[in-house]
C-alpha cells in the first residue's frame, strides 16, 4: 500500500483484539473505565460486513487505523442521520470511507453525502469502497483540501460530520454554520482528545486546536450543544 497510509502510531493508541461484538475493539485511549468500550461494542448491532471487511482492510494496510470512528461511533452516526431525517450530509475527512458508508446506509432514497478528503490515495481508494457498495448514487467524494471544498458548496446540510485536521475545526465550523439547514446538527468528533484536554502540562497544535474549538463553541449564543464521552469525545451542536 501507498505511503498516505502509512504514519507514526500515536502514544495514546490502543488496539485491543478480541472476539466481542464484531471481532475487534479498536480505540484511542478511553475516557470511559477499562472494558467499557469493548462492552458497549458488544452491545452495539454488528456493522454490516462490508463495514467490517472495511475496517479489516484499513487495519492491515495502515497503521493510522485508528482514525476509523469504528463499530460504535459508526452506528451512532448512522442512528443521527436516521433519527433526524437527514437527506443531505457533508463529511469533512473520509480516510477509507468507513463513517460515510455507515452515515450512506440511513440516508433515504435520493439522499445524498458529500465526504472531503484532502490525500488522493486515500481519495482513490475511498472510492473504490463506495463504487462497490450498494450507496455508490448516495455518496460523493471531493478530493482537496476541506474548506475549500466546504466553501464551494452552497448546503443547506442536514448534519455536517467535522473528523478532518483538527487545527481547522474553528473554520470548518464557521463555514458549516451558515450552511446548516433549519434543524441540522454538526457533529464533530475526538473533542476530548483521549482525555488529554484535561491536562495542561500536555500541549500540542492539535491538541490546543480541539481545546479552542471546544471554549468556541462553548462561547457561541448561536449554537446550543452537547458534548458526549462517546468514544474519543464527540460534540453535537445545533442553531439555538
Ligand atoms: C480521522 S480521519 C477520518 C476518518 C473517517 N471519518 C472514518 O471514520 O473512516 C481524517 C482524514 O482527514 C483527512 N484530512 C486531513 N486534513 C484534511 C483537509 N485539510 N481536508 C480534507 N481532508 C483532510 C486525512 O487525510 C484523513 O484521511
Amino acid at each position: 500500500m501507498r505511503a498516505p497510509f502509512k504514519g507514526g502510531v500515536r502514544g495514546n493508541i490502543r488496539i485491543v483484539r478480541g472476539n466481542l461484538g464484531g471481532g475487534y475493539v479498536l480505540a484511542v485511549k478511553p475516557v470511559t473505565i477499562p472494558g467499557i468500550e469493548e462492552y458497549a461494542e458488544a452491545h452495539t448491532t454488528p456493522p454490516p460486513a462490508y463495514l467490517t471487511q472495511l475496517a479489516e482492510a484499513t487495519r492491515a494496510m495502515s497503521d493510522e487505523a485508528e482514525m476509523l470512528v469504528g463499530v460504535v461511533e459508526g452506528r451512532f452516526l448512522e442512528l443521527l442521520v436516521h433519527l433526524s431525517q437527514a437527506t443531505r450530509v457533508l463529511e469533512l475527512g473520509t480516510f477509507t470511507g468507513y463513517s460515510a458508508l455507515a452515515m450512506a446506509a440511513a440516508l433515504p432514497p435520493g439522499g445524498r453525502i458529500v465526504t472531503c478528503e484532502l490525500d488522493e490515495a486515500r481519495g482513490e481508494y475511498a472510492q473504490r469502497q463506495f463504487d462497490g457498495s450498494p450507496f455508490a448514487d448516495r455518496i460523493e467524494l471531493r478530493v482537496g483540501p476541506a474548506l475549500e471544498t466546504l466553501r464551494g458548496l452552497a448546503g443547506p446540510f442536514d448534519l455536517v460530520f467535522v473528523d478532518a485536521d483538527k487545527t481547522g475545526y474553528v473554520d470548518y465550523y464557521e463555514a458549516a454554520l451558515p450552511r446548516l439547514s433549519e434543524r441540522g446538527i454538526i457533529v464533530a468528533d475526538n473533542t476530548l482528545r483521549s482525555g488529554d484536554v484535561l491536562d495542561a502540562t500536555q500541549r500540542s497544535a492539535t491538541l490546543d486546536a480541539i481545546r479552542a474549538f471546544n471554549e468556541h463553541v462553548r462561547a457561541d449564543p448561536r449554537v446550543v450543544s452537547v458534548m458526549l464521552t462517546i468514544r474519543d469525545g464527540v460534540t453535537i451542536i445545533r442553531k439555538a
